[in-house]
């Protein structure tokens, strides 16, 4: 992982991980690309950033033979609220993005990570404890894309040897971007209304548990994996892993530890309910663990305590700036 061409580098994951990188390997390690552009943005401004679509594969390769990658971090897609909303859009984004990606690391013979998701389960799928290889029959857009986006990425591994790796996420929490069109941002969201008002009206229903991960975990598990020997590697795509389950009573408890009248009330959106609830509870890691260390460092109270600080500061800065 010299130098890695990532998509999508505005989006939660991205921005976050570019700076990352970048920060570690130097600001010319990562050629960052998104559809847009955003003057001002700290991650444009931190080194090489390309507009790129990634339906487009000519500019794709273009981008990827320019900069001289070694390795492709694929992470635009839409994601599972969205999806329902445009399901077209996202089949043609999602796959069509991905393979396109799959493409110029086959051709180019570059190393490839995609995540996928706790989406990518579905309402047959053993809720608690849910193992690695299990039922996958996902009854979202979402879910669909990335089923076919786990298998295509150990496709182009068994048949190509394109060196293939990736995760499936659970909810990811942050405070640098805010997430967008996902159905566990309620677990962003919250924070951000517990600063601002002290009270936060959920469209996840009380006793819904889905698995969750603070994004500094889920940087660290990114770089491990793609630093993983390949020997050490039973499985390559899909890693279940996750650093907690909670359900929207438990992180309104959490909250209140430091924000002793925070105020939970619920106004729970059907679709967004729908989708939560075809999802699992829990997820095994053993894989992850054993294979690669996988090893999570932040549990519910210790995310909220430096979400709470950080956001804080966050929103403090963003008035001064705004005045
Ligand atoms: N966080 C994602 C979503 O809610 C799941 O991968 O769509």
């Amino acid at each position: 992982m010299k130098r890695v061409l990532i998509t999508g580098c505005l989006g939660q994951i991205g921005s976050e991980l570019t700076l990352r990188l970048r920060e570690e390997n130097g600001r010319d390690s990562v050629i960052a690309t998104d559809i847009r552009h955003v003057a001002g943005n700290e991650v444009i401004e931190s080194g090489p950033f390309e507009i790129l679509d990634v339906t487009n594969k000519a500019r794709m390769m273009v981008l990827a033979r320019k900069y001289e990658v070694d390795t492709i971090i694929h992470l635009a897609a839409l994601l599972s609220a969205v999806a329902e909303e445009k399901p077209q859009l996202a089949w043609d984004l999602n796959m069509g993005g991905l393979v396109n990606a799959l493409e110029v690391a086959r051709e180019l013979d570059l190393k490839f990570f995609t995540p996928s998701s706790i989406g990518s389960f579905g309402p047959g799928t053993p809720a608690v404890n849910t193992p690695q290889d299990t039922l996958q029959r996902p009854t979202t857009m979402y879910g669909v894309t990335k089923v076919s986006g786990e298998l295509l990425c150990d496709y182009y591994y068994q048949k190509f040897g394109v060196d293939t790796r990736g995760v499936r996420f659970p909810g990811l929490i942050s405070y640098k971007t805010e997430p967008g069109g996902g159905t566990t941002d309620y677990a962003v969201d919250i924070y951000y209304e517990a600063i601002k008002h002290k009270s936060y009206t959920s469209f996840i229903a009380p006793g819904t548990y889905m698995d969750m991960m603070y994004m500094p975990d889920a940087i660290d598990a990114i770089i491990k994996l793609m630093k993983a020997e390949p020997s050490q590697l039973v499985h390559r795509n899909a890693f279940n892993i996750t650093a907690m389950s909670f359900e929207p009573e438990q992180i309104a408890a959490s909250i209140r530890k430091f924000i002793p009248d925070f105020e939970m009330k619920y106004d729970v959106d059907p679709v967004r309910q729908q989708i939560a609830d075809s999802w699992p509870d829990s997820l095994d890691t053993t894989c992850a663990r054993n294979e690669w260390d996988f090893n999570p460092q932040y549990d519910l109270d210790k995310m909220t305590k430096d979400m709470l600080e950080k956001l804080t500061n966050k929103l403090k800065n963003d008035t001064v700036v705004r005045h």
